[in-house]
């Protein structure tokens, strides 16, 4: 058997009041894949942040190659071949996907001169082994999520590194994408590079690692060969119970169909072209498709984030103009943005401000005075309501973990009481148990009357909490199913169809 390339033993972290970890050790060999599971916050970006010198544990020793290491800095860390795909992005939104890659590490002509072509070069051979359509020399900031995604992972792969570790690289990407990645993975497997992969759809877990570390409440909860593993005892070892009821409630659809939200013919070239549909109260509307698909573009016509070049919208039946965020959330639609970084939270914020801040109107008394009882108390039940695991409301949010993060956007919002809510990709993030309790919470908006319209790379979720299903493919719409003829296959053939459907017909 190959010799351990990285031990880590009795690792403690705290952070103020909070004992991230707690004796944790945690191995991995050259060659192996190994997997990193644990519910939101129970310390895994911690442990990884440790071994890549971000953070420095308490006590606690690290091997690397046989040898004590106790890095300072990332950059340590790196120059002994450690990659690490952090869980939040890390790239500069002016500089060129290329730039991003090669930062830090560029590639030098002469010794003042930089070898741009070079770079991009480089960086198109690597988008060629991934095999997805990610353009060198675009600028970050025009990127979307996924392209982000994948910006990190080729950012991490520039290096030839020994150990890579990937913090929730797939929760951006839909499973075309996922599926180029597993390939890439086997093959750094082959060349007996080792892989810890932290994510919390079990069944990625479970397809592709050798074995799993799992972590409860910042301790060691359980070290098992997947071979051995099956979900339940994955879900078992994570949780320290069995969890029965992981599925939404049957839903039953309204009876009437009273429109909320009528979208038609809305083109925002080039992502979105002639999308209609029309939302209904108490429903829920799923949209999927691939990445690069237009669906986050098309919420962001909604919210009026962008600017749309043909389309009405109407609301309740009346011709709507929206102009932008601020007047979208008056008339009562929210927006859960797939980027909780950039267009959901204020990290700098507490959770209180950020859990309250779309409610303050309605929180003050005698018109100015916020009543601060009412807002912690509104504050105190979502954290409950949402399960987000914190220390006290006055924490800063940046220092919640991923999920926590992801929880706290998603209670900003539902704390508004929108007449339509959007939500990109969700469930981003979250772990399994708090997954149902959020599929839940969609499901019990819906009965209360809300229209929500679901995206999701996730198919699985559509398939569960969607009435109707709308598949979109290059901007434009090319397929629509009830709850009852959606399958996993005709969603993703409509999902990979060129097909063109005809422009502006309803459903
Ligand atoms: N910089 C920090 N300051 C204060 N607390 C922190 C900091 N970083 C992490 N924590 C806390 O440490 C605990 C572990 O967080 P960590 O991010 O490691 O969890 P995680 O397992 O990666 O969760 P997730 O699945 O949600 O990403 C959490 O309670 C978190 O709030
Ligand atoms: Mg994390």
């Amino acid at each position: 058997m190959e010799p351990y390339l990285v031990e880590m033993r009795g690792i403690h972290k705290q952070f103020g009041g909070i004992k991230a970890l707690d004796g944790v050790d945690l191995c991995v060999r050259k060659g192996e894949i190994l997997g990193l599971l644990g519910e939101n916050g129970a310390g895994k970006s911690t442990l990884m942040k440790i071994l890549t010198g971000v953070h420095q544990a308490d006590t606690g020793e690290v091997l690397f190659e046989g040898r004590e290491v106790r890095f300072q800095s990332t950059h340590e860390a790196y120059s002994l071949g450690i990659s690490i795909i952090f869980q939040e992005f890390n790239l500069c939104s002016n500089l060129s996907v290329a730039e991003n890659i090669f930062l830090g590490k560029e590639n030098r002509k002469h010794r003042w001169f930089l070898d741009y072509r070079n770079q991009y070069k480089q960086a198109g051979e690597i988008f060629r082994q991934l095999d997805v359509e990610v353009n060198p020399l675009s600028p970050v900031r025009c990127l979307g999520v996924a392209q982000m995604q994948l910006t990190e992972i080729a950012k991490a792969l520039a290096v030839n590194p020994k150990l890579l570790i990937m913090d929730e690289p797939t929760s951006s990407l839909s499973e075309v994408e996922i599926e180029k990645l597993f390939s890439i993975m086997k093959d750094l497997k082959s060349r007996g590079i080792a892989v810890i992969f932290i994510s919390h759809k079990l069944e990625e877990v479970l397809e592709i690692t050798d074995r799993v570390t799992v972590l409860r409440d910042g301790k060691n909860a359980g070290d098992i060969d997947t071979s051995k593993a099956s979900r339940e005892r994955l879900i078992t070892l994570m949780v320290g119970r069995s969890l029965d009821d992981l599925t939404a409630p049957d839903r039953v659809k309204p009876e009437k169909e009273e429109p909320v939200m009528e979208v038609e013919d809305f083109s925002g070239p080039p992502f979105v072209e002639g999308v209609s549909f029309t939302l209904h109260r108490g429903e829920i509307l799923g949209f999927a498709g691939l990445v690069g698909a237009g669906r986050t573009e098309l919420a962001q016509l909604i919210i009026g984030y962008t600017k749309k070049k043909r389309g009405i919208l109407r609301l309740e039946g009346r011709d709507t103009d929206i102009k932008g965020p601020v007047d979208a959330v008056k008339a009562g639609i929210a927006y859960l943005s797939e980027d909780r970084k950039n267009l959901g939270l204020n990290l700098a914020m507490t959770v209180r401000e950020n859990l309250t801040m779309c409610i303050h109107d309605r929180l003050r008394r005698w018109l100015v005075l916020l009543d601060q009882k009412m807002e912690r108390r509104r504050a105190n039940n979502l954290v409950e309501k949402l399960h987000i695991k914190i220390d006290t409301l006055e924490q800063l949010t940046r220092n919640l973990s991923g999920g926590n993060q992801q929880k706290v956007g998603f209670g900003k919002w539902i704390a508004t009481e929108p007449k339509v809510l959007i939500l990109d990709e969700p469930t981003r993030g979250i772990d399994v148990g708090s997954k149902a309790e959020v599929h839940r919470i969609i499901c019990r908006l819906a009965d209360e009357g809300a229209a929500v319209m679901v995206i999701s790379s996730e198919l699985p979720e559509i398939l569960k909490i969607s009435d109707r299903i709308v598949v979109m493919h290059e901007g434009r719409v090319t397929g629509r199913f009830t709850r009852q003829e959606a399958t996993q296959e005709n969603i993703m053939s409509a999902a990979i169809s060129t097909a063109e459907v005809k422009k502006g017909v309803c459903i």
